[in-house]
């Protein structure tokens, strides 16, 4: 048995709470450290709740009724999902890191609102600094003081952070044509040789090609010419012009039908693995369904070829595209995009006059980042990389994570491999903090903005009203004093915060090799799969009993076994020895070469159902799987020197023998009745 030293696990209150004294004191602490914060704002101020209301009636029974139902929620809670505990292996979900976790309660009472820094004078510039510290964690310019630096701010999860992207994505991607009709009715007479006069004299179809730094060079070159050119009292009107015509004024239906002769609706290309948040991005953004085009995918990667055929596609029958994104960390599978393969297509197609912008979801997988970056914010050589690996990072998974500073923008959540406490939900971070700029909104009560001008203290004065950027207007402040504490205590490189994940992705090749062994035990009696080579730390099995070439009869096998491993309510969670998830490993999402692999192993007939409609129905050619995610910090135990991923493969190996058995019995009975 394979035991290691694991660093990263005494980082949380343990899955026997071990470090309940130290989190116990440090809480208690902070709290007294409030109170005694509250008494001394103006000591001399009289007590406002007197001290005999305390024995009230009224005040009694407020007292009886919350301890009722606090103690309701206590026992309620005790049927929570036992993330701490390593027997569990199912969702993203994990125990989250003491440092946030305190951090989170210690400013809950402070209740900061980081809309604005009039609400929140300290959490605010902290949720600007987390922005920056996911920056440089990405390998975007995390320094105010150089241009472009990146931007960033915490969301309440990955979902929302995709629809952040897509709305500003489309304010810039349409800001060009807006810029050219607004000049045009004022009659602007732009600098010769300016950006400005190339836009004003552009044809309007390759007005919604620019790329996003074009763009953004467009909008300083206006705004610095409305300041030098334009007389002061009629400054408002030119700019107005260019205003009033931007889609955010007009609606989605009067700006496309203004411009309906150069310019269609857009659309969004992302691969058939993308998240279901994307498809409610488009509903939201009332682009609607039909502007995401799903790109084939190989062994759940995005396939460069097949997006090349959808640019090529889209550039003949001049098709804007607003953005093409690429998944780092599928939610089903855990499998990475090319996201190299992304952004070297935007350059390319952008001299071709095809202009689009390249987003990572990398909800799932950003913080792995953190595996390929070393101390000093560089980007560590592959050979660097694998250090204490067998497997990881294979040559495109090192390849996606070095090119993910060359994206647009990128979504990833603090809650899932940050292993902080929901609450801090989703992050999004652009690499040119003037992307906020095209959707900024005003609201006199967050404050005066500030005049745009440049360097650190400009940046960091900017983001103060940061209701006005985002999609959300009131948040929690204690959601970024969570994060920025837990990054500044871990700092997201190889050396510190990426012990974690080093330990999540050597567990999951660990996993992945005993559940070889364990398939070759067992191959008398039940075909195992891995259908989907791991990337990371995400590992699917599918089973089939020998024998048996019908896919509906091994979904049903498989769901049973999951009904052994699954969160049932009905059943106290207690007596559950181990727990996994499930998930669907779709036949349009697999080429035929993969879904040809995957039945040939399983030794199923054919990537389908056949003998029952009702299956067709209910599951539409998908291959039921075992989901697990291995995140969880004790999965390899070194002080009880128990290795709860081997022990799990034993269970799962007697829950197969003993299944099949019912199984074989089930079918001989069905086959000796017909
Ligand atoms: C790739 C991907 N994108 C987006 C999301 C949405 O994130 P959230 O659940 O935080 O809204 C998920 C969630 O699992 C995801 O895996």
């Amino acid at each position: 048995m394979s035991v290691k030293a694991n660093e990263s696990a005494s980082w949380f209150i343990g899955a026997q709470a071990e470090n309940h004294q130290l989190f116990e004191s440090l809480l208690l602490e902070y709290l007294r450290d409030h109170m005694y914060w509250r008494r001394n704002f103006h000591p001399d101020d009289p007590p406002s709740i007197s001290a005999q209301s305390a024995y009230s009636p009224e005040h009694l029974e407020f007292i009886a009724r919350m301890k009722d139902e606090l103690n309701a929620l206590s026992a309620a809670l005790k049927s929570s999902i036992p993330l701490s505990s390593p027997r569990y292996m199912g969702h993203m979900l994990s125990d989250p890191l003491i440092p946030g976790l305190l951090a989170q309660m210690l400013a809950l009472p402070y209740n900061p609102n980081n809309v604005s820094e009039e609400a929140a004078p300290v959490t605010i510039e902290m949720e600007v600094k987390v922005g920056l510290q996911l920056a440089r964690m990405i390998g975007y310019n995390d320094d105010p003081s150089r241009s472009p630096c990146a931007f960033g701010y915490l969301t309440a999860g990955g979902t929302l952070s995709n629809y952040h992207a897509l709305h500003v994505l489309r304010s810039i991607k349409y800001y060009p044509l807006a810029l050219q009709t607004g000049m045009q009715h004022m009659n602007v007479q732009p600098p010769p040789d300016s950006i400005l006069e190339r836009i004003m004299e552009s044809d309007p179809c390759a007005l919604s090609n620019l790329s996003v730094a074009e763009t953004i060079q467009a909008r300083e070159a206006w705004l610095e010419f409305l300041e030098q050119a334009v007389p002061a009292p009629q400054r408002a009107k030119v700019d107005n012009a260019v205003n009033s015509g931007r889609i955010e004024k007009l609606g989605t239906h009067a700006f496309f039908t203004l411009h309906r002769e150069h310019c269609s609706a857009p659309v969004i290309l992302v691969p058939e693995t993308a998240h279901y948040s994307w498809s409610k991005a488009v509903r939201l953004l009332g682009i609607g369904e039909s502007g995401l085009v799903h790109i084939p995918t190989r062994a759940m990667r995005l396939d460069p070829d097949a997006l090349e055929h959808s640019l090529v596609a889209a550039h003949k029958i001049k098709q804007p595209i607003l953005a093409v994104v690429g998944v780092l960390g599928t939610t089903e599978y855990g499998t990475f995009d090319p996201i190299h393969e992304l952004v070297e297509a935007r350059d390319r197609w952008h001299k071709k006059g095809l202009g689009f912008a390249v987003h990572a979801d990398a909800a799932w997988g950003g913080y792995l980042a953190t595996l390929f970056r070393d101390a000093d914010g560089s980007t560590l050589p592959h050979d660097k990389t694998r250090n204490g690996f067998k497997y990881f990072p294979s040559q495109h998974v090192y390849s996606a994570f070095r090119d993910l500073a060359r994206t647009d923008s990128v979504t990833v959540d603090p809650h899932k491999l940050g292993y902080l406490p929901y609450g801090v939900g989703g992050a999004y971070v652009c690499r040119d903090h003037r992307c906020m700029d095209f959707i900024a909104a005003d609201a006199p009560y967050l404050g005066r903005p500030v005049p745009e001008e440049d360097g650190e203290s400009a940046y960091f004065r900017k983001f103060r009203r940061l209701g006005s950027y985002i999609l959300e207007g009131s948040k929690p402040g204690s959601a970024a004093a969570a994060a920025y504490v837990t990054h500044r205590v871990l700092p997201l490189d190889k050396d510190h915060f990426g012990k974690l994940l080093s330990q999540s992705v050597q567990d999951a090749e660990h996993f992945y090799d005993r559940i070889q062994a364990m398939r070759d035990r067992v191959n008398d009696h039940v075909r195992v799969c891995i259908p989907i080579e791991p990337d990371s730390n995400l590992v699917c099995i599918a089973f089939n009993p020998v024998g048996n070439k019908s896919m509906a009869i091994a979904n049903n096998f498989t769901e049973t076994l999951f009904n052994h491993l699954r969160v049932d309510r009905s059943v106290p969670l207690q007596t559950r020895a181990f727990f996994s998830s499930s998930t669907m490993l779709y036949k349009r999402m697999l080429r035929s070469y993969d879904a040809g692999r995957v039945v040939d192993e399983l030794g199923i007939a054919a990537y389908t159902f056949t003998e029952r409609p009702e299956d067709l129905e209910r599951d539409a050619d998908g291959l039921l799987v075992l989901r697990h995610t291995l995140m969880n910090p004790w999965l390899r135990n070194n002080v009880s020197k128990i290795d709860y991923i081997e022990k799990y493969c034993l269970y799962l190996e007697q829950l197969l023998r003993q299944l099949v058995t019912t199984y074989t019995s089930a079918e001989q009975n069905s086959a000796s009745v017909h």
